[in-house]
């Protein structure tokens, strides 16, 4: 079977401390981008959904694009994208924390005071949301892939994550301990399915990365994706 429409999602998301400062990540979108591009060669309907990702990451050919601020938001727009027979691909680096109060004046430095503590409270998991919804409202022909960059033991962080989000394929790789960031190397990932299959793919720049990724996904799904 194949699907009527894509969802991919990319880039860091931002929760605001006070009107000046941010929490957020080093998230670039690369990634997501390259991925929305190729995705958009295979289904009629692709949806990107962005944070706050560089200027050439905006937007990628043959797709809708929106843009959002936090968590939340990114949440809620892509409940309100999917539809029966949708792939999503969370690509996003989504703040897991926001401030539990956001201040409406900037913060001032008080003398003589060396620190500043700073309440978070935990954000939704995007994917843990969609895949009760699935699950509760029946929605048919749905796909959800999730990715896990990991500094250590990225086998059982990726499987963890497979399972306690319900997922179909997570795509894990390393991030390097001494690497700032997600970094601009060549990349190698390793493709966990629910099956139980496992896939190497790379090195290879992100953007070869992402049309395997892609490639793979579309050999998998319309060979055997059958989901009750
Ligand atoms: N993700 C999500 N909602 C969040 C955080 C992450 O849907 N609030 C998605 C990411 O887009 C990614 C997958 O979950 O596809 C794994 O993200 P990751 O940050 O590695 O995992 P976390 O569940 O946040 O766990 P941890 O940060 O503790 O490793």
């Amino acid at each position: 079977m194949g699907f009527s429409k894509a969802i991919i999602t990319s880039g860091p998301t931002r929760e605001w401390i006070d009107p000046v400062r941010y929490i957020s990540n080093a998230s670039s979108g690369k990634m997501g981008f390259h991925i929305a591009e190729e995705v958009a060669h295979w289904i009629p309907e692709v949806v990107y959904i962005h944070g706050q990702v560089l200027d050439d990451y905006k937007s990628p050919k043959g797709t809708k694009e929106i843009s959002v601020e936090t968590t939340s938001d990114m949440c809620d727009a892509v409940l309100g994208e999917l539809a029966e027979g949708t792939i999503l691909i969370m690509a996003a680096a989504p703040a897991d924390f926001r401030p539990s109060r956001s201040k409406e004046s900037k913060i001032k430095k008080e003398d003589g005071s060396e620190t500043l503590l700073l309440e978070l409270v935990k954000n939704p998991d995007i994917l843990k949301t969609v895949s009760s919804k699935i699950q509760k409202e029946e929605i048919a022909g749905c796909c959800l892939v999730g990715f896990a960059a990991e500094t250590d033991s990225l086998e059982d962080h990726a499987q963890g994550k497979l399972k306690s989000k319900n997922l179909d394929y997570i795509v894990g790789n390393y991030v390097g301990k001494n690497q700032k960031g997600f970094g601009e190397v060549d990349t190698t990932v390793i493709i966990f399915s629910s099956s139980g299959k496992t896939t190497k793919i790379g090195p290879f720049s992100k953007e070869v990365i992402s049309q395997k990724i892609v490639a793979f996904l579309k050999g998998e799904t319309e060979k055997s994706f059958v989901k009750s």
